[in-house]
C-alpha cells in the first residue's frame, strides 16, 4: 500500500513535469495575438506604427470591409523571374482582416516554373491545389525533406518557419493554388534572394564558405538573381 502512495507520487510528479514543459513549448509557438473586440477594420492611413494596424472607430464597420476579390485575378508568372507570381491579400485589400490572425494567397505557377526555397518566419501555411500539378517540400530542423506530388483538391501544409518550395513539374499546364496562413503578416524569405542579393551584401567569403564555392560562382550566382 505504502509503495503503491510512492509510485503514485513519482507519476504525479512525472506528469507535472511533462504538463509544464509542454506548456512552456506551446507558449513559444504562439500565433498573432488575439484580438480583444469583435473586429478591428484597418485604418490603412494611421501614421501610427504598432503590431498591426491601428482600427478605424468599430461604429463605421461595414460589409465591404470583409470581402475583396484580389485572389479572382490570375497574375502572369511565366514572365517573372522564378516562373511564379501571387497575390498576399493584406489588410489594404480587406480592411477586416487585421489582427485576425490569418491571411490567404493565391499562387500561379508557369510550366516549370517553381516557387523557389522560402519561410515564413511567423505563419504555418496550407496549400490547396486547384489547377495543375504540383510539386511540393519542405525541410525540417534535423534536415529531413518531406515531399508530395498533388493533384486538383490535395491540400499539404508547412510547418512555420521551415524552408519550402512549391514546383510545376509540367512543361505545358499551369498550375493555381491558394494557401491559408496563421498570421495576418506571414512574411517571405527566399533562401537564395537572402544569402546574394542582400543589401548590403554578405561578404563573399561567408558566401564562399557557406557554399564552397569559388569568388567567380558568388559573382556569377549575385548577377543571375539581379544583384
Ligand atoms: C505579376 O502579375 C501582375 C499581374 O499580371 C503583373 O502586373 C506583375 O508585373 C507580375 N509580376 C512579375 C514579377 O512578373
Amino acid at each position: 500500500m505504502f509503495s503503491f502512495f510512492i509510485s503514485m507520487e513519482a507519476n504525479w510528479s512525472l506528469l507535472l513535469q511533462i504538463f509544464f514543459c509542454l506548456a512552456l513549448l506551446l507558449g513559444q509557438a504562439k500565433p498573432d495575438p488575439d484580438p480583444l473586440q469583435d473586429y478591428c477594420i484597418a485604418d490603412n492611413q494611421s501614421p501610427l506604427f504598432t503590431n498591426g494596424v491601428p482600427c478605424i472607430d468599430p461604429n463605421n464597420a461595414k460589409p465591404s470591409h470583409f470581402t475583396t476579390s484580389v485572389l479572382s485575378k490570375p497574375t502572369s508568372a511565366s514572365t517573372s523571374q522564378f516562373g511564379f507570381n501571387g497575390t498576399v491579400i493584406n489588410t489594404v485589400d480587406l480592411p477586416g482582416l487585421n489582427t485576425l490572425g490569418m491571411t490567404m494567397s493565391r499562387i500561379d505557377i508557369a510550366p516549370k516554373g517553381s516557387v523557389p526555397p522560402h519561410s515564413h518566419p511567423r505563419a504555418s501555411e496550407v496549400t490547396i491545389c486547384l489547377k495543375g500539378q504540383l510539386q511540393v517540400g519542405f525541410v525540417d530542423t534535423s534536415n529531413r525533406l518531406y515531399q508530395q506530388a498533388l493533384r486538383p483538391g490535395d491540400s499539404f501544409v508547412f510547418p512555420k518557419g521551415l524552408l519550402h518550395f512549391l514546383y510545376n513539374p509540367d512543361s505545358r499546364v499551369p498550375v493555381l493554388l491558394v494557401s491559408g496562413f496563421s498570421s495576418q503578416k506571414p512574411g517571405t524569405q527566399f533562401a537564395s534572394r537572402a544569402a546574394f542579393t542582400s543589401i548590403p551584401d554578405i561578404p563573399d567569403e561567408v558566401l564562399k564558405n557557406a557554399f564552397k564555392i569559388t569568388n567567380q560562382d558568388v559573382i556569377r550566382i549575385r548577377r543571375s538573381l539581379g544583384g
